[in-house]
């Protein structure tokens, strides 16, 4: 096959999928549709768009892969890396293991999408966990925890692992007691980090893959470092070891515009959380996807204030990104103050996150937020993410 695009990463797709993945790009609508209607079972043509990218490819049709009345291509994806080779997926795209958010039918839907969906193992609850993994069905998920927690609860990840995931994150804590296990069952051990001493330590225990988490990032982060200067940084130290290990980008990626800037900053993919809070798939209410739509960047602040009120105990140097709202006004600087007032306001809290009301209740995002419109099905938002930064990749 003649080409100028590295063709490493390639996926069978119904026209469906293929119409939504190239549909901004008219010249190639036409082309694939001209293609498919031609295409045979049993054939490998070749087409050349002429646009550079991309090109479409149909390709082997097997009894497998072709139903009758369906076509299926293969789709030549400019977004191919040392990530979606090694976890042979067809987009470098990770949806977040987000705490209360994360379930089973977000991650079979960014997975069946061509990116990996992450099923949020959060602070620990089994029930919950096996409920979300069935809720996944046969789909190619992976979980992710936070570390600390999963010390105090380890057998979980044994829950995780019966399973059969691809891959497990692990995040805020040390990778090292549990990265054994990972490896030994066959996933891919993905390590969340926020500075280079944490990136070291996890190249140190074993880790496939590095996220690296900027500061902008929705929910829970560590420290200072912004994704811009933190990833090359990064990916500069992996290399430095000698390492092949590929690095993802997290923390204010939501468009096409981030997934292409990371990749051209030497990340191999993104790890994406509050872009996929407002999927239709994600365990989130229709009000707080409204409100992060409503939102800006400006509107996200980072506090304490919903772990004193919840209870947990997060280590030392941890923040959580929200939207600013009455709650964060009324509390965030006066922690002390929310813990020493006790069951009454905790009570308020509860009934706010029972009843929807954004003003006292978190909705858990970065500062990605004002780069996120409606919520729509996870697969739209892939198709969307990708198909942008193909393009301007392209130029
Ligand atoms: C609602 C929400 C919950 C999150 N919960 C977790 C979590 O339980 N474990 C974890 O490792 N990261 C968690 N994160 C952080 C993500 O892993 C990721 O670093 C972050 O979402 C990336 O930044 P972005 O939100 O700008 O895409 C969460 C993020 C969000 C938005």
């Amino acid at each position: 096959m003649k080409t100028n695009v590295p063709i490493i990463s390639v996926k069978y797709l119904r026209t469906a999928a293929l119409r939504s993945a190239i549909d901004p790009v008219p010249s190639i609508r036409r082309a694939a549709a001209r293609n498919c209607a031609a295409a045979a079972p049993g054939t490998g043509e070749y087409f050349n768009s002429g646009t550079g990218f991309p090109r479409i490819y149909v390709h082997r049709f097997t009894p497998n892969c072709c139903r009758i009345g369906e076509a299926f291509v293969l789709f030549a994806s400019a977004l191919s890396t040392a990530f979606t080779a090694l976890l042979d997926v067809e987009h470098p795209v990770v949806s977040a293991p987000m705490a209360d958010a994360a379930g089973g039918y977000l991650a079979a839907a960014v997975s069946a999408a061509g990116g990996l969906g992450l099923i949020g193992g959060a602070y620990g609850d089994e029930g919950w966990l096996r409920r979300e993994f069935d809720r996944a069905g046969d789909a190619r998920v992976g979980c992710g925890f936070i570390t600390w927690a999963l010390a105090e609860q380890p057998a979980l990840l044994d829950v995780a692992l019966s399973y059969r995931p691809a891959a497990v994150m692990l995040s805020f804590g040390d990778p090292a007691p549990f990265a054994a296990a990972v490896r030994d069952s066959g996933a891919r051990l993905i390590c969340q980090v926020q500075d280079l001493g944490q990136a070291d330590r996890a190249l140190g225990c074993g880790a496939d893959v590095l996220v690296a988490q900027g500061i902008e990032a929705g929910g829970h982060g560590f420290g200072c470092r912004t994704t811009m200067t933190l990833v090359p940084e990064i990916v500069d130290l992996v290399a430095a070891r000698d390492s092949t290990v590929p690095v993802l980008a997290a923390g204010g990626i939501a468009d096409g515009r981030g997934l292409a800037a990371a990749l051209m900053l030497g990340a191999s993919g993104v790890l994406c959380g509050s872009l996929f809070y407002t999927a239709a798939e994600a365990l989130t209410t229709p009000a707080a996807r409204e409100t992060v739509a409503a939102a800006t960047g400006d509107s996200t602040c980072r506090t304490g204030v919903y772990d004193v009120i919840r209870g947990y105990r997060w280590p030392a140097g941890h923040t959580m990104s929200v939207l600013r709202n009455a709650f964060t006004d009324r509390w965030h600087g006066a922690e002390a103050d929310l813990a020493a007032a006790g069951d009454p306001v905790a009570a308020q809290y509860r009934q706010a996150v029972a009843e929807a009301d954004y003003r006292t209740a978190n909705v858990t995002v970065g500062q990605a937020a004002g780069l996120i419109g409606p919520s729509a099905p996870a697969g739209d938002i892939m198709a969307g993410l990708t198909a942008e930064a193909a393009r301007l990749l392209a130029r």
